[in-house]
């Protein structure tokens, strides 16, 4: 496995691999990785040549200092579990100043909207911040095809729509949400949870699969107030939002119409910790 950890090495690695005619993809995460992120990087490699997987915590889409400070980083943890999928792998960690330079800062995209609800509603900034590290990378390493989880589902539309706006030469490969054994969303923040805690927010998964039972019979309106009642009566957890939406558009759910399909979205605090999931409804 190679590990670069600046981006004039790995650029010419990479140009060196283009000349080959060696298909590239890259697999972007912040890592403290887990079976969710594997996933992904086990896809890519089925299908493809070098598969470069970045691991960057990047500081331009956090909205919370907090959330910045204590998010978990483990190179030397996740180079082991990356070596264990194969040698093939191609690491590329860099610092903040390699990537950003003196200015840390996001551009401002126009995502018509998709930026407007949900996680951008509630996280102000975290998607240009997303934008502006993913145009990036996609940038520096060239791929053929990126990877993402449908995990950040409302992520993934954003960056399809940047990757549309840029005329970025890139195929988007989406990937299934992993989850652990009693439903929760795989995630790099479940490590800050308590066990206790991390074993009662499988109620998640299953707040969203019994939503998912009663849309077709209940109006949307009626399943986010029940789910709401639910999350009352739960003394672990808080619900921040539930939202059903239009996959592509992201516009809340108003009134169904044939031929679309909706996904029910939710993002909850527990022990201090915000976890987001969703749930395809048809
Ligand atoms: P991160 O949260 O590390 O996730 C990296 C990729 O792994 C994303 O595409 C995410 O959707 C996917 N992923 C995370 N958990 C998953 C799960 N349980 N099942 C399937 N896929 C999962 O998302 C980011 O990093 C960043 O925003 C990034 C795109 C790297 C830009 O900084």
């Amino acid at each position: 496995m190679r590990l670069f950890e600046q981006k004039r090495e790995f650029i010419e690695f990479l140009d060196g691999e283009r000349k080959k005619n060696n298909a590239i993809v890259l697999v972007p995460t912040m890592g403290a990785l887990h079976q969710g992120h594997i996933s992904l990087v086990k896809r890519a490699l089925l299908e493809n040549d070098i598969v470069v997987v970045s691991i960057f915590v990047n500081p331009t889409q956090f909205d919370n200092k907090d959330d910045l400070q204590k998010y978990p980083r483990s190179l030397e943890k996740d180079l082991e579990a990356l070596g264990q999928v194969s040698r093939k792998i191609v690491v590329f960690a860099p610092t903040i100043d390699d990537v950003y330079g003196k200015d840390v800062q996001s551009q401002s995209y126009e995502f018509d909207g998709l930026d407007q609800v949900m996680e951008g509603q509630f996280r102000k900034g975290h998607f240009d911040g997303v934008g502006t590290i993913v145009e990036l990378l996609l940038r520096t390493v060239q791929p053929d095809r990126a990877y993402f989880g449908e995990k950040d589902f409302q992520q993934l539309q954003i960056i399809q729509k940047m990757v549309q706006l840029k005329k970025l030469p890139v195929e988007i490969v989406t990937c299934p949400i992993e989850r652990e054994p009693h439903g929760l969303a795989m995630s790099s923040r479940n490590e800050r949870l308590s066990k206790t805690t991390r074993k009662e927010a499988g109620f998640i998964y299953k707040i969203l699969q019994s939503a998912k039972s009663k849309f077709g019979t209940e109006s949307a309106n009626d399943i986010a107030a029940w789910v709401a009642r639910e999350f009352k009566h739960n003394g672990m957890l808080n619900l921040e939002y539930f939202q059903i939406a239009d996959e592509q558009t992201l516009t809340p759910l108003s009134e169904q119409k044939e031929n679309r399909k909706y996904r029910a979205f939710i993002a909850v605090y527990a022990d201090g910790v915000r976890l987001i999931d969703n749930l395809r409804l048809n």
